[in-house]
């Protein structure tokens, strides 16, 4: 069943416990935790002592989204903090099989990040060690923006890939996702939505996580 993962980019900073309490209500079971560094990606948000005082408030499982350059440098310190997925970007990484064994050697799941214009070929020769794939449906580094139509194509590539190829990856979808265009991108492939605005900046975040759930698990069904 697809998973709605609200990201807390959108969220109001100062009081994220009660943020993550009304979204686990409305059926959450992961946060998406946006970190981006100013160099990757034009904005500056959260670091390791934020994913640790996450981890010591919530039992949901937190999903570490690094936009950042040189993420080996800073991947254990994140894991240590709590981080129990970790994903990079393609563009950011040069020795993408170490930078992988390196998050899976420190106990969390892998995976890897592409923005809206890198081909999924460049993941071919190593998504078997991959956990995740994590398709950019925005160019990085703000919530709120608008759906990339073009990136669906890529989910059904991938979705198609691990069919062909047995692998177990599963597709995570990030950007511009909502009530209206979530029930299309779970039908392309995606097992896990991550939703910013459209949940944190809804009146009622529960009932926005609630009804984004109920959209992606029919289209799950759809597609079975
Ligand atoms: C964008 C981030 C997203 C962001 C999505 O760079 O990676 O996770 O929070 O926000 P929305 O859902 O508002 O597009
Ligand atoms: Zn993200």
């Amino acid at each position: 069943m697809a998973e709605i993962i609200p990201s807390i980019l959108s969220a109001d900073m100062a009081r994220l416990a009660e943020e993550m309490e009304a979204v686990k209500a409305g059926g959450a079971a992961m946060i998406h935790v946006d970190v981006m560094d100013g160099h990757f990606v034009p904005n500056i948000t959260i670091g390791p002592p934020v994913v640790s005082s996450l981890r010591r408030s919530t039992d949901l499982l937190l999903d570490v989204h690094l936009m950042i350059e040189n993420p080996d440098a800073y991947i254990p310190e994140f894991i240590r903090a709590g981080a129990d997925q970790v994903s990079v970007h393609q563009e950011a990484v040069v020795h993408l099989d170490r930078t992988l064994n390196l998050i899976r050697s420190s106990g969390a799941e892998a995976g890897v990040a592409i923005n809206p214009a890198t081909p999924i070929e460049t993941l071919l020769a190593a998504l078997e060690i991959m956990d995740f794939v994590l398709v950019m449906s925005v160019n990085p580094g703000f919530g709120g923006q608008s759906f990339i139509p073009y990136t669906l194509k890529k989910v059904q590539q991938l979705d198609q890939l691990r069919h062909e190829k047995s692998l177990e990856f599963l597709i995570e979808v990030d950007g511009g996702l909502t009530p209206e265009n979530v029930g299309e991108v779970v039908r392309a492939g995606a097992d896990w939505i991550v939703a910013g605005s459209s949940v944190f900046h809804s009146k009622d975040p529960r009932t926005a996580v609630e009804t984004m759930r109920r959209v992606a698990q029919e289209a799950t069904l759809s597609r079975i």
